[in-house]
């Protein structure tokens, strides 16, 4: 097999694709647009969701990409040696244009072919859905495998458990897929298959054939198009190709392992504890460096992206402590990964400053209180009785120490204790703070569709947005977007509170246009273009050359990937619920239609 570094995987792959003429598409934001019900982007084919229901993409329908991911549900489990919060998606995607008869040989060539992976075809196994109710077995699938040189008895029938990709949330599209696994070692029993965790498989690669659209009641309904999104870890194949045992141990985090090793004086391989530590710091400064640097880039906050992302800095700054890291370290590590991703993503060079000043204002921050914390805990659990540690303690730990709860309850369970969570979050009620549980449950679903609802709620963002520019100032632009079926959520920057006539000119002038009934137009252009027919727009070369752009009569411009409403005359009437301040310098603005 070839040897890899991770920037000739990622090339390797992307100029495959393009070979196979597809178009190369930068990643996306690690902030969702538009999608209430999850924090962060989690996979590649995230932000493809509104093209593979059948959006026009302007890149065209062959794709190729490597997309930035994060997914915080097992923040816990980071310092084992897989469990990362941030990775790197290889993708490529077909939006209703080629299907398995191309794929499954790609794979195969791409896989096999000394000119890119050059895995031996021998230690090639792969999966196929088995089929279920009205969804037959997959055999075209395998008969492809079969007609590329993979051996019979190396291609398995799996249930859904195994072989079924998404929905990403609780609808939306999805279908069978065929996964590609590196033979490790021989099988632990006769029964044993690439679903088995014994370690004799190794899963590399999955094609997803997106022909259907789970409904909210359940349905699998075709979907208009047929699709292929296809998702490669760049971390886990980076592994295999060079024999790394851990995604620590590859060229990622060279130069970061060197540097901390530099800062503390502590090798990365001294002991267990100490190994367990780095990674931990590794992994969350590299995610908060990602976090900071991305084009929505957040900052550290008590409430969702925010929240998670003061949690991983913290929880960074903590067992930084435990390795002597002195105060200032975090931000010498965040340039050993700027330094090495500026390439591939150039926010992070772009927003270099600002990555650092955020972190080692939050260093800072929490450094200041982590040792009277530390104390007040130590003191704490030596008087409690039982093994509970009391909520309220908990609390007072966050609000007078700054101990996100996750600290609180990782430090009582080192030592044997679980934490009253019910008492904590009574007394964060208790002070009318806002729980961080919004921001727990969204780890766990996933997108949500464009239903009617939503789709008219943007259209809405968008008059929103126009008339805040007129009203208030042209300086107006916005900041962050949120929309759920009842409400849309509109953060921008303006440095005091709307007065109560702003507020009510702003929602006439939106009801105004909705009267009006004016069509909504979608228009391709360069974003030269748009640029020159003043299109707002912040993240406009996202999609490279070609991009969607959305006008409402002169009222509003904006750069966009839709959907919308055909017409703003489909709104019902537009009403401000809440304008408070998101943070310094920045409003945000609560909006519902009602019918
Ligand atoms: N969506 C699929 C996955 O995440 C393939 O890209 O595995």
């Amino acid at each position: 097999m070839k040897n890899f570094t991770s920037e000739s995987l990622r090339e390797t792959y992307l100029s495959f694709f393009e070979s196979k003429g597809h178009k190369r598409i930068p990643s996306a934001s690690l902030i969702p647009e538009n999608d209430p019900t999850v924090l962060f982007t989690t996979a590649g084919m995230h932000p493809l969701v509104p093209y593979l229901l059948g959006e026009k993409h302007p890149a065209g329908v062959r794709l190729t990409d490597v997309q930035k991911c994060v997914r915080t549900g097992d923040i816990e489990e980071v310092g084992d040696d897989k469990h990362c919060t941030f990775f790197e998606m290889l993708g490529n995607w077909s939006l209703g244009d080629y299907f398995k008869k191309e794929m499954i040989p790609w794979s195969f060539e791409f896989l096999t072919s000394p000119e890119y992976l050059g895995i031996p075809v021998g230690e090639l196994a792969v999966s196929v859905f088995e089929g279920e109710g009205a969804i037959p077995r997959d055999e075209e699938a395998a008969e492809l495998w079969k007609k590329c040189g993979v051996k019979p008895e190396n291609i398995y029938y799996l249930p859904r458990s195994a072989n079924w990709w998404g929905p990403a949330g609780l609808t939306g599209p999805c279908g069978p897929d065929t996964e590609m696994h590196i033979i490790r070692k021989p099988k632990c029993s006769p029964e044993c298959n690439p679903s088995c965790d014994c370690g004799a498989f190794m899963e590399v690669w999955n094609d997803v054939f997106m022909q259907y659209n789970k409904t909210e009641n359940g349905d699998y309904e075709p979907l208009s198009q047929k699709n292929v999104d296809t998702g490669m870890g760049l971390e886990r194949t980076l592994c295999i190709m060079t024999g790394a045992k851990t995604v620590y141990d590859t060229d990622l985090f060279e130069t970061a392992i060197k540097e901390l090793e530099a800062l503390t004086g502590k090798k990365y391989l001294e002991s267990e504890e100490i190994t367990k530590a780095y990674r931990i710091v590794l992994d969350h400064t590299r995610t908060a460096t990602f976090l900071l640097g991305d084009v929505k880039g957040i900052v550290p906050s008590n409430t969702d992206q925010g929240y998670v992302l003061r949690r991983l800095i913290r929880r960074a700054v903590r067992f930084g402590r435990n390795l002597g890291l002195p105060e200032g370290g975090l931000n010498k590590l965040a340039a050993c990964f700027v330094k090495k991703y500026e390439n591939i993503y150039p926010e992070l060079k772009e927003n270099e400053q600002k990555i650092y000043a955020e972190l080692s204002a939050e260093e800072a921050k929490f450094s200041k209180t982590l040792e009277g914390g530390l104390k007040e805990f130590n003191k704490v659990i030596s008087h409690v009785p039982g093994n509970v540690f009391p909520g309220k303690t908990a609390f007072r730990l966050y609000d007078t120490f700054g101990f996100p709860f996750e600290i609180t309850k990782e430090l009582a369970e080192e030592r044997g204790y679980t934490v009253d969570k019910e008492g904590y979050d009574k007394a964060f009620a208790d002070h009318q703070a806002k729980s961080h549980a919004g921001s727990e449950q969204k780890f766990a679903c996933g997108l949500a569709d464009h239903k009617e609802e939503t789709t008219r709620l943007h259209t809405a963002t968008h008059l929103l947005h126009a008339a805040l520019r007129k009203v208030l100032s042209e300086e107006v632009s916005q900041k962050g977007s949120n929309i759920t079926e009842e409400r849309l959520r509109f953060d921008f920057n303006f440095p005091r509170p709307m007065t109560a006539e702003e507020i009510k000119a702003v929602e006439d002038m939106v009801n105004e246009v909705i009267k009006q009934d004016i069509p909504v137009v979608m228009k391709e252009m360069s974003v030269d273009e748009a640029k020159e027919q003043n299109f707002l727009g912040l993240f406009a070369s996202k999609y490279g050359e070609v991009v969607k752009t959305y006008s409402i009569g002169d009222f509003s411009r904006e750069i966009c990937g839709g959907p919308h409403a055909e017409k703003t005359g489909d709104l019902g009437t537009f009403k401000i619920t809440k304008e408070q301040s998101s943070s310094a310098g920045i409003r945000r603005i609560k909006a519902v239609l009602q019918k």
